[in-house]
């Protein structure tokens, strides 16, 4: 190792390589004398121009008036990049190409392998709340509550893999008018069968009360009634209440765990918790002077958002009949992930149809100072799952598709698959390959797009072994794995050596991920870490193609070669389990 590397190890822990060049590059641009210069250094977008290029000099020389290929020269002059670059240029009008040394990422690989978070740790460790699933307990979970459980729980799992303080919130909609007529319908159902049988189909259940309500006055005024009790904390409406939220939770967590999803019951917070809250927030927007009374409803006025006629938008709090709203709850959700869970960050991961209520809520929560102006609200909006037909995704009857019927469908397609690829293997170990392709297609195709896209549900294509799909990285993963088993003893200490372009390809690859994890928190977009594992197989593809690895021409080769298929083994199983996403060791 470079004696340079050396110390920027040990002086420097938490650099990426991003993050070290742009200190460098912006170190140059102020010796050249453009000390506000931002220094753009981003990753090359092609192999000619190196490994990364720093794009500052235009926008620095244009501000300074002075020639940009000039510039670039008193740049790259200053350029401190002693065993960190092999080479630097410069480039058409004054682009700066920089290409790491063979010997600097053979370090920065071997590092990042020692390190638990695989040179990704944070040095500015947050409280990230994240919203995350969220489901409506009257009915079943549905295919929208699927974006908002995988994509959560793949920011989560990035989030406290970079070392941030990550607290999940379910809050799940357990609270409202509707669970006074589906305890009144569960209070009648009991005495002919038990609960659980009752509501073993949710979304059954609820048609029926829904039926009996709509036929029956009589029935409905008890419903009423029952709403009244809940509200007034009758014990026995409570009890009913209760045991149906445990029965619907029970549904949302066997869900979870077919998933494979980091979420237990100690993450549910949802509605009803704020109850008690309710007639304080009301208050304090009194108190604040921010409450109007309009047509007999308690509302704040929105200047900034205006509505079809032009007018402020009535944010309502309370209806005129006193009851609260999903609003008012989101007020008080606020005030205490700020007061209360100390959040730094609060990231809900909701449909994007919510938009216009989340911008609301986050304006009222900052005008009410229910929380602190420094708290970052990020609404991590995502877009509709839609079906073939390019309509959202619907059953053949047009009914809502049930996401323990989706996920069963994935681990029987992927069943089929796996067998007619493998026919002969033991049926046991064909299911275990299934559930693992099956949900983790299901999961990837979403991860894989740009979380605000629509996107069209196709089971052909996510079940697919070629292309961005989880099964060709799952795929690629055993095939790494399968090295190991023909390998024989390894030397788990040999040094790494970087000749061929391809291995240098592949140990760039590898010494970006704790920039590309940055990004993903950064812009809360699971779809670059896809993006990129998909590349770093492919990478990996080149590279095996290029340089025999058990049959290299001497010891020394096979063994640094061997140590670049366990970086890159580790990396493709840590990236993928941090899509919530499993991997096999034989496929
Ligand atoms: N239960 C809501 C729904 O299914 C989503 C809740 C999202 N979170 C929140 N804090 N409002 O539409």
């Amino acid at each position: 190792m470079a004696p340079f590397a050396k110390l920027f190890f040990s002086g420097y822990p938490h650099m990426t390589l991003l993050q070290l060049l742009t200190q460098r590059a912006a170190a140059a641009f102020a010796k050249a004398g453009a000390p506000d210069a931002a220094p753009l250094v981003q990753a090359a977008s092609k192999a000619e121009f190196g490994d990364y290029q720093i794009n500052g000099v235009m926008g620095a020389a244009k501000a300074l008036k002075t020639n940009p290929r000039e510039l670039a020269t008193r740049v790259l002059a200053d350029l401190e990049l002693d065993g960190i670059a092999s080479k630097l240029e410069i480039a058409g009008p004054g682009f700066i190409n920089v290409t790491l040394s063979d010997e600097f990422l053979a370090s920065r690989v071997l590092q990042q392998q020692d390190d638990v978070r695989l040179g990704a740790g944070t040095p500015h460790a947050e409280t990230v709340v994240i919203d995350i699933s969220s489901p409506n307990l009257a009915k079943e979970m549905h295919v929208g509550h699927l974006r908002s459980t995988i994509i959560g729980d793949a920011l989560a799992r990035v989030f406290e893999f970079i070392g941030h303080n990550v607290i999940r919130q379910n809050h799940v909609g357990d609270w409202g008018t509707q669970f006074g007529m589906l305890t009144a319908y569960l209070f009648e159902q009991e005495s002919t069968q038990p609960a659980e049988l009752a509501l073993h189909d949710l979304e059954e259940f609820y048609r029926a009360a829904k039926a009996r309500f709509d036929a029956d006055a009589a029935f409905a005024d008890t419903a009423r009634d029952y709403v009244v009790r809940l509200q007034a904390g009758d014990t026995r409406v409570l009890a009913l209440w209760e045991r149906f939220r445990e029965i619907s939770l029970a549904h949302c967590h066997a869900v979870y765990a077919q998933l494979g999803v980091k979420l237990t019951p100690d993450d549910v917070m949802g509605e009803s918790a704020y109850n008690d809250d309710l007639p304080k927030v009301v208050a304090d927007l009194k108190a604040k002077g921010l409450l109007v009374e309009s047509q007999g409803a308690q509302v704040v006025f929105l200047e900034e958002f205006r509505n079809k006629e032009g007018e402020p938008a009535a944010y309502i709090v309370q209806k005129q009949d006193g009851g609260y709203l999903y609003s008012t709850t989101d007020l008080a959700c606020a005030r205490y992930r700020d007061h209360t869970l100390h959040a730094d960050r609060v990231l809900y991961v909701v449909d994007a149809r919510q938009g216009l209520h989340f911008q609301q809520v986050f304006a009222v929560s900052r005008k009410a100072g229910f929380v602190r102006p420094e708290l970052v609200l990020e609404h991590v909006a995502f877009g509709t799952m839609m079906g073939k037909d390019n309509k959202p995704f619907k059953t053949r009857t047009g009914g809502t598709v049930k996401l323990v019927e989706l996920l069963d469908e994935a681990e029987v397609r992927a069943f089929d698959l796996v067998t007619s690829k493998n026919p002969d293997m033991p049926e046991a170990t064909r299911r275990e390959i299934a559930k693992a392709v099956g949900i983790g297609a299901v999961k990837y195709a979403d991860l894989a797009k740009h979380r605000t896209s629509d996107y069209v549900f196709d089971w052909d294509s996510m079940l697919s072994f070629e292309g961005n799909t989880a099964p060709y990285l799952q795929y690629a993963y055993t095939r790494v794995a399968s090295i190991f088993r023909q390998a024989g003893a390894v030397d788990e200490h040999a040094p790494l050596v970087l000749v061929e372009p391809a291995e240098h390809a592949l140990a760039l690859a590898l010494a970006q991920l704790p920039d590309l994890l940055q990004q993903v928190a950064a812009e809360t977009a699971p779809h670059f870490l896809c993006a990129y594992l998909y590349g770093l197989a492919q990478k990996f593809s080149r590279f095996y193609d290029a340089c025999p690895v058990l049959k290299a021409d001497d010891a020394a080769t096979r063994a640094s070669r061997l140590r670049l298929c366990a970086a890159t083994a580790n990396t493709l199983k840590t990236g993928l389990s941090l899509l919530g996403i499993a991997v096999l060791e034989e496929m």
